[in-house]
């Protein structure tokens, strides 16, 4: 599959080589508008399944990002949708194979401190793997990455304090903080909110984590960020709705996207 997905991926990429992947969450996608001289391929196309979610587009773009090539997928796949976590090895394996050493990853996700309210994005600096899946699960091909990764520095360093630099420069205030997987789809319960905010979680989603384990095995470096769609269960009034998600996302999609193309145009 690997193969495959690489041939396809080489095929649409001819001779443009984007060395930054950027995945974008639930309602994210108009980061996508940023980007100059687009090419976009459909997912389907790639011979990657079909994205399910609303709010998920299922595109692959390249193209220019501030002063970068940049390969951008519009669109993930979730555990929650029944994707087998391999396929997320695959994907990040194949991008690895085709020249991308940088993976930016963006989710929506809700706030385990009441602190850090909607619309706040937050920098993760570190995760746990609540989900009980792991995408490299399964037969391990050396050639694409280590059978046991070491995890110590999933997040890389250096690239997550440029970004809070440029932040800094910009005016805009980011959280940084520990990211807490669960498999989904249903939101959390107010127990579970509080057992997360009790482990050292900052914030919970249904993504990210697959892919960050997938580019750290594949040898890409990573930088994360999340979007604060909502309070966590129980420390809201309100109920937790995918509605609310993609609303809240829309507003703090602005300042990512200012935030990421002063990123790109760095180095
Ligand atoms: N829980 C899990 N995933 C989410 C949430 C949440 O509260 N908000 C956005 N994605």
């Amino acid at each position: 599959m690997i193969e495959e997905y690489v041939g396809n991926l080489q095929k649409f990429l001819k001779n443009r080589h984007p060395e930054t992947l950027l995945i974008l969450g639930s309602g994210l996608g108009r980061l996508a508008d940023d980007i100059l001289d687009k090419q976009v391929v459909s997912y389907q196309d790639l011979g990657f399944p079909a994205s399910t979610v609303s709010g998920h587009a299922g595109n692959l773009i390249i193209g220019r990002l501030g002063a970068k090539e940049v390969a951008c997928m519009q669109g993930r796949f979730h555990l929650y949708e029944g994707y087998k976590p391999e396929l997320i090895k695959e994907v990040i394996a194949a991008f690895a194979a085709v020249g991308i050493k940088e993976l930016i990853v963006t989710n929506a996700a809700g706030s385990l401190r009441a602190d850090m309210p909607a619309g706040s994005l937050m920098l993760i600096k570190d995760h746990i793997n609540l989900s009980g899946k792991n995408p490299l699960i399964g037969p391990n091909d050396e050639r694409f990455g280590p059978r046991f990764p070491d995890m110590s520095n999933a997040y890389d360093k250096v690239l997550s304090s440029r970004l809070l630099d440029i932040a800094a420069e910009q005016g805009i205030k980011i959280y940084e903080g520990t990211y807490l997987m669960v498999l989904g789809p249903t939101f959390e319960t107010p127990a579970e909110v509080r057992a997360f905010g009790i482990l050292g979680a900052d914030a919970v989603g249904m993504s990210t984590v697959p892919e960050v384990i997938a580019a750290v095995y594949a040898g890409m470096k990573v930088l994360g960020v999340s979007v604060i769609t909502n309070l966590g269960t129980g420390l809201q009034q309100k109920t937790q709705s995918h509605a609310e998600t993609l609303a809240q996302a829309d507003g703090a999609a602005v300042k990512l996207a200012r935030l990421l193309k002063m990123y790109m145009e760095e180095k």
